[in-house]
């Protein structure tokens, strides 16, 4: 088996708590077959970019490249969050669009380019993940690498018009091109992807999933839906029933039954929206008043960009207004949370609550949804609230599927879920239970590596 390079903007070293998805998806990946993962160090410096730190643990070597303060700014804050994070979730009307950002976001592409590409043999493979480094296989080519090179977008893909709307769009997508194998998180998102190369990008389709570059050169694209390490979820999930921090959000609720959020504060996660739809629960519930608290737990996320910010005075607006609406002397509604909790704290928070509210406005994925599913108690299991409009809800169908901007529909699905009968919640949680253990974390990176390798 060929050593394994991981390429992605974060990089989880040996030590850190990062909340996200990838992390555990990659750790895994390469614990088994032993390798590199490179990307940024998470460090801002004074002076120039390109340092380069190395450290190993349970064999993996993991080399961290510093950036400095104008690069950051340039290349995260800007190009990726400020242009390509809006337009991938199709917001549009969020893109900002800069010459100046979008040449950062090369310089510093290239700048991975330059650091990684003495550490990589011809017989590697390796795997570029998210929109931070579209152009990095491209790069690296130029600079005589042979390597098999996967990229793998978490995110979603809009639709053709959106994506030829940016400038220049073309400069900007068809480094893809230079990629083996381009995976999406669902056959829809391939689907789109698709279009746009044969509409806007110049290039053809071929086969099922086999694609002609303009200068002729080919690649695959393939739909290959991210998932959880579903047991060790469910296993961690009943051991923190015990923890501290699991059993006082248990006796702080009285008889009161849970519902619970856990969303990095993006726009993309529809939080305005499903506060209202909560708050139209109260309005159209009224018997239902009193017998559910809703907990949202919403870590800060790119508070350097100002979306961010004004979206946390907002959202600060309506949960204030929500609980001084309703709340009683003993019963607060909404408690919100804009702190970060361990991740085996969560899944414990997860199996706690009756429903779980997952609503975003557009997700590549959403492992939220998939890790509160894995967190339930087989005996007790509580209901999935989710939105049509996240990658999981081609899987998770028998979850209540909501669309996040229908405030009577999220609402009814929250009273729906908080009286749904024993007998149906274990129906519906075995439905998603069965699908998760068999497509997990280990079967999606297997099955991406095997058709990379294939090709
Ligand atoms: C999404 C992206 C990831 C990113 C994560 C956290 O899940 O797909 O690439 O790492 O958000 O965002 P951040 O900007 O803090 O890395």
């Amino acid at each position: 088996m060929s050593r394994l390079v991981v390429v992605s903007n974060r990089v989880a070293v040996p030590g850190e708590n990062r909340a996200g998805g990838l992390a555990v998806a990659l750790q895994a990946a390469l614990s088994e077959r032993g390798g590199v993962w490179f990307g940024w160090s998470g460090k801002t410096v004074r002076g120039n970019s390109g340092e380069v730190h190395e450290q190993e643990a349970d064999g993996i070597r993991y080399v961290t490249m510093d950036l400095n303060r104008p690069d950051l700014d340039a290349y995260y804050n800007g190009f990726a969050n400020r242009t390509l994070w809006p337009l991938l979730h199709f917001r549009l009307d969020l893109v900002d669009y800069d010459r100046a950002t979008r040449e950062g976001y090369r310089r510093v592409n290239a700048m991975f380019a330059d650091r990684l590409a003495p550490l990589l043999r011809d017989d590697d493979t390796v795997w570029v993940h998210d929109y931070h480094l579209i152009p990095l296989a491209a790069l690296l080519r130029e600079r005589g690498v042979g390597a098999r090179i996967g990229f793998y977008l978490h995110v979603p893909v809009p639709s053709a018009d959106l994506l030829m709307a940016v400038p220049d769009h073309q400069r900007l997508f068809s480094p893809l091109y230079s990629y083996d194998l381009l995976g999406f998180q669902t056959q829809r998102d391939n689907d789109r992807f698709q279009s746009y190369v044969r509409l806007y990008g110049g290039g053809k389709i071929i086969g099922p999933g086999l694609l002609e570059a303009p200068g002729g050169r080919r690649f695959r694209t393939g739909a290959f839906p991210i998932s959880i390490d579903t047991p060790q979820i469910a296993r961690q999930a009943a051991a923190a029933s015990a923890k501290p921090a699991v059993r006082s959000l248990r006796t702080s609720l009285e008889d009161r039954l849970l519902a619970i959020g856990v969303d990095r504060l993006d726009y993309s996660k529809g939080l305005p929206e499903r506060f209202h739809g909560f708050e139209r629960y109260l309005q159209r519930h009224p018997d239902q008043k009193g017998t559910l608290t809703y907990l949202q737990i919403a870590p800060l996320s790119r508070a350097d960009v100002s979306e961010y910010r004004t979206l946390r005075s907002q959202l600060e607006q309506i949960a204030g207004h929500i609980n001084g609406a309703h709340a009683a002397p003993n019963w607060t509604p909404l408690r919100y949370v804009n702190r970060n909790f361990p991740h085996a704290t969560l899944t414990g928070f997860y199996r706690t609550a009756r429903v779980g509210l997952v609503t975003p406005l557009r997700d590549g994925m959403n492992l939220v949804a998939k890790e509160y599913v894995a967190s339930q108690d087989p005996e007790n299991p509580g209901v999935l609230v989710l939105s049509l409009l996240a990658g999981a809800a081609q899987e998770l169908k028998e979850a209540l599927l909501v669309n996040p901007h229908d405030l009577d529909g999220v609402a009814d699905a929250i009273a729906t879920a908080a009286t749904m009968p024993l007998a149906r919640r274990k129906e519906r949680w075995h439905a998603m239970m069965e699908h998760l253990l068999k497509h997990d974390i280990h079967a999606w990176r297997k099955e991406y590596l095997a058709v990379l390798e294939s090709t």
